[in-house]
């Protein structure tokens, strides 16, 4: 197929998509939520909700990674109209950077404007513990690839997207002084992706933390180029599962979860 081609593809996949969430909730949310393993009951406590199952979606791709569901939520979310990805699908699974980004394309043109996505990560700075909150200050994409190869969608967005605020410093500051006044201990810091599914090894950390990595997960950079790309302000929250391989002497397992 030609470029153009399949330019014209993903439009029309990106409006099918959008067309089946809009026939069976008519809302129009304007905040989106990623959520990511472990996070995704977070949707559960909408109000006026609808849940539809990716599979009964047109063009959605379908999360096989352990803890994560697959369920598009519609509904309010402290009065705001809200939709949630209950579940992701990540690089590893073999899905192309553009597909991980596909969804979050459908819920720019269901109206959201901003997004919050969620993840979990190793921590590599040894102010870390397993079990803390990380805002997403910048990220590192070292994946080797970009959601926006490819021909441009002009419909979506420029060709080069700036990305020097990827992190809106205006949700950043809302929800620092949210943790604040709740006494949340919230840490900041810089998110590196890699493909994974395989852990790094200790060098590839070691060569994270002198590159300026916080923490190291295996999501969430290629949804917020895309987000970016599209002018959606994003706010990003890492929870540490585990401190990365090498911080300590101990091996890292499932249970460290991608
Ligand atoms: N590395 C990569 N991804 C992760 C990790 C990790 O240590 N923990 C949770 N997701």
């Amino acid at each position: 197929m030609s470029q153009n081609g399949e330019t014209g593809q993903v439009r029309d996949q990106v409006r099918q998509a959008a067309d089946a969430i809009r026939s069976r909730h008519t809302a129009t949310p304007r905040l989106g939520l990623i959520l990511g393993s472990g996070l995704g009951r977070y949707a559960d406590t909408f109000r006026k909700k609808t849940v539809i199952p990716y599979d009964e979606l047109p063009h959605f791709p379908r999360p096989g990674a352990p803890g994560h569901r697959g369920d598009l939520v519609l509904g309010e979310a402290e009065g705001i109209p809200a939709v949630a990805l209950q579940g992701r699908v990540h690089r590893y699974e073999g899905y192309t950077m553009a597909q991980v980004a596909f969804p979050v394309r459908v819920l720019w043109s269901l109206g959201i404007r901003q997004l919050i996505v969620t993840n979990a990560a190793g921590g590599i700075s040894p102010q870390f513990s397993p079990g803390d909150l990380m805002l997403i200050t910048d990220h590192m994409n070292l994946m080797g690839g970009n959601p926006l190869v490819g021909i441009n969608i002009d419909e979506f967005g420029p060709r080069f997207p700036d990305m020097s605020e990827a992190y809106s410093p205006a949700m950043r500051e809302i929800v620092l002084r949210a943790a604040a006044e709740h006494g949340i201990t919230l840490r900041q810091g810089v998110y590196a992706a890699l493909t994974g599914p395989a852990y790094e090894t200790p060098a590839e950390i070691r060569m994270c933390r002198i590159l300026g990595a916080d923490a190291v997960g295996m999501s969430t950079v290629p949804e917020v180029i895309v987000a970016n790309h599209m002018g959606i302000a994003v706010l990003g929250i890492s929870c540490i599962t585990n401190m990365a391989a090498g911080m300590l002497p101990r091996k890292l397992s499932h249970a460290d979860s991608p």
